[in-house]
């Protein structure tokens, strides 16, 4: 596996595996890997000839008040990680290198990052539109593989990629979970041990207003209160927000309809550590 410094040396790698027919794979990430990145490798692998894992926590996508200059780094650690998933490049570039002096340039994603993670965190979805559209042009992939985990990012990234005309397709990997479902995060190392005993409530929650969906109930603001009342029965839980919507637009009826896909969306503070989760859910057909 070789290391990628320069966005200049990872397009003409880029380039000359492409003139030898290769099919390019890239897994976007922060680093700091864990068994949800690794899945994304794995998938990579499987479906593309080679594969390129971007390590790089981008500035742009944190507040200053957020966690950018203590989130978790441990290139060396990556490295074998991502290698023994099979990845063949990480690109690996320095700050100076994505931003150098004078950068001047944003990519704003308007309506779908209005609501939820982009109500709280205003300017989180812009740095990651940037980024990510700078990481597109310096890997240069035929696709691109992103978490579930993160699902409002999701629906950013497939619409930049569908408004900006990109030659990428867009391929969403399912939540990777502990065995007490808390799904894996970075973040999840700043959770103290009893934190960490408690945050199963996040996923036994949107369990709970799943099985209340497939038990007929529609109303969104019934399924957002069944989330409420759940995570309020834990007193280490600050809630953000926890709201049921169109899993496709975001959008907010006051009824979902029969064979709609719903997403539910959980943001919570346990302690200091802020975890973001989701599951999707199709209203039943009676
Ligand atoms: P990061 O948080 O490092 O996540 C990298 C990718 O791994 C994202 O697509 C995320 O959704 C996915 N991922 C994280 N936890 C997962 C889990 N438990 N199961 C499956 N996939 C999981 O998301 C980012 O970085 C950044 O915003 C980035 C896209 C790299 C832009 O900076």
């Amino acid at each position: 596996m070789e290391i990628i410094k320069t966005v200049r040396e990872m397009q003409e790698i880029s380039i000359e595996q492409k003139q030898k027919g290769k099919n390019i794979g890239f897994v976007p990430t922060m680093g700091y890997l864990h068994e949800g990145h690794l899945s994304l490798i794995r998938k990579a692998k499987e479906m593309s000839d080679i594969v390129i894992t971007s390590i790089y926590v981008n500035p742009t996508q944190f507040a200053p008040n957020e966690d950018f200059s203590r989130y978790p780094r441990d290139f060396e650690r990556d490295k074998e990680l991502a290698e023994k998933a099979g990845s063949d490049f990480i690109f690996y570039p320095s700050d100076n290198e994505m931003y150098p002096n004078g950068f001047d340039t944003m990519v704003l994603v308007d309506t779908v990052t209005k609501k939820f993670e982009g109500e709280k965190r205003p300017t989180h979805f812009n740095g990651v539109a940037t980024v990510v559209t700078k990481l597109f042009n310096a890997v240069m992939p035929n696709i691109a593989f992103f978490g579930q985990k993160d699902y409002q990012q999701t629906l950013v990234i497939k619409k930049l990629v569908e408004d900006l005309l990109f030659p990428i397709s867009i391929y969403i990997v399912p939540t990777l979970r502990q065995s007490d479902g808390l799904a894996m995060s970075s973040r999840n190392v700043y959770l103290s041990t009893y934190e960490r005993t408690r945050a199963d409530i996040i996923y036994r929650t949107l369990i709970t207003a799943k099985e209340a969906i497939l038990k007929g109930e529609k109303r969104r603001k019934i399924i957002n209160a069944i989330m409420l009342n759940s995570l309020r029965s834990e007193p280490l839980v600050k809630i953000d927000y926890a709201s049921a919507a169109d899993a496709n637009d975001l959008s907010e009826p006051e009824e979902f309809n029969s064979g709609q896909l719903v997403v539910l969306l959980i943001a919570v503070y346990i302690g200091k550590t802020r975890l973001i989760d989701n599951m999707l859910v199709t209203i039943p057909q009676f």
